[in-house]
Order: C-alpha cells, then sequence, then structure tokens
C-alpha cells in the first residue's frame, strides 16, 4: 500500500482535485485498492467543507466526482501515517516544512515534477484558482491531471523500484 497526501492551502480548490483525479486514474488502471489518497490544506479556514463549487463542476465535466470530500487541516501525524506528501506549490511546501516534526516517514516534496511540457508551467506551481474565474479551474485541472499521472508514474506499485 503506498499512501499519499495532497496538499494545498484551503483543501478546497486544488488538493481535492489532485486526490480525485489521482483515485480516477487508479482505478482505471485496476490499482485503487494498492493506495491510500487523501488531501489536506495547510490553511484550517474551510475544515469540514465540501469543495469549492467551481472545483466540484469543473471535476465532474471530466468524469470525477470530489463532491463527497470533506477539508481538513495537515496534522503533525499526517508526516508519520504517509508516505508521500506533495504541496501544489512551493508556499506550500515551505508552510509543510515548518509543520513536519521530523523522525516521520514522508517524503515531502512538490506535486509537480521538474520537465513539464513547456507552456504547462515554469515553476512546478500549480496556481491558486481560487480568485480567478471558471476558465483557471479548466487550466488547473488539466495541470493537476499531467502532474497526477508523473505522480502515478513515480509510484506505481506494479513497478518493481520507485524513483
Ligand atoms: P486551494 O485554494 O488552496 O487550492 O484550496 C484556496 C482556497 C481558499 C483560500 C485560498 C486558496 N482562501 O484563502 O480561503
Amino acid at each position: 500500500m503506498v499512501s499519499i497526501l495532497f496538499v494545498c492551502l484551503g483543501n478546497i480548490c486544488r488538493s481535492p482535485t489532485a486526490e480525485g483525479i489521482f483515485r480516477s486514474i487508479a482505478t482505471e488502471r485496476g490499482l485503487a485498492g494498492a493506495f491510500e489518497i487523501d488531501s489536506a490544506g495547510t490553511g484550517g479556514w474551510h475544515t469540514g467543507k465540501a469543495p469549492d463549487a467551481r472545483a466540484v463542476s469543473t471535476a465532474a465535466a471530466h468524469g470525477v466526482d470530489i463532491s463527497r470530500i470533506r477539508a481538513r487541516q495537515v496534522s503533525t501525524l499526517d508526516f508519520h501515517d504517509f508516505d508521500f506528501i506533495l504541496a501544489m506549490d512551493t508556499a506550500n511546501l515551505a508552510a509543510l516544512k515548518r509543520i513536519d516534526p521530523g523522525g516521520g516517514k514522508a517524503v515531502v516534496d512538490l506535486f509537480l515534477p521538474p520537465g513539464l511540457e513547456p507552456g504547462m508551467t515554469a515553476d512546478r506551481c500549480v496556481p491558486d484558482p481560487y480568485y480567478g474565474g471558471p476558465e483557471g479551474f479548466e487550466q488547473v485541472f488539466a495541470l493537476i491531471w499531467r502532474g497526477a499521472e508523473r505522480v502515478f508514474e513515480r509510484v506505481d506499485p506494479s513497478r518493481s523500484s520507485r524513483r
């Protein structure tokens, strides 16, 4: 079992989208049972809430149901419980490093890999779509899908070695 926690700021836009997309990819490949997938926010303002309606409808338009996810804040226990904790941007990666109590097993890293196709993102950051329009949610969905495929390749339990 490989456990992955996707992390953004509010846990209502980017990280629940990543959670839903990763689960879809794993299910499509017959490997849903091999993963424990969750998401959380470095901020706690939206705890207990459903994802942003724009994130829910964008994901639904692509066949991904994130409507039942509820927001929660990252906890120090997460660093012991998860194999990977993947941040949507550098600000949230820095916040994770401040929260990390040390001694846990989690590999804490950016979600996006280096060297994505030119034009997708220059800085390995998924931009925050919260204050923008609906087209921002579409762009972020496509970027997160690409990133989730790369994460899957990185952690694929049917492969013998991990990068
Ligand atoms: P997320 O987007 O980090 O992708 O969930 C945000 C949602 C809410 C806020 C910021 C970012 N907020 O400040 O309330």
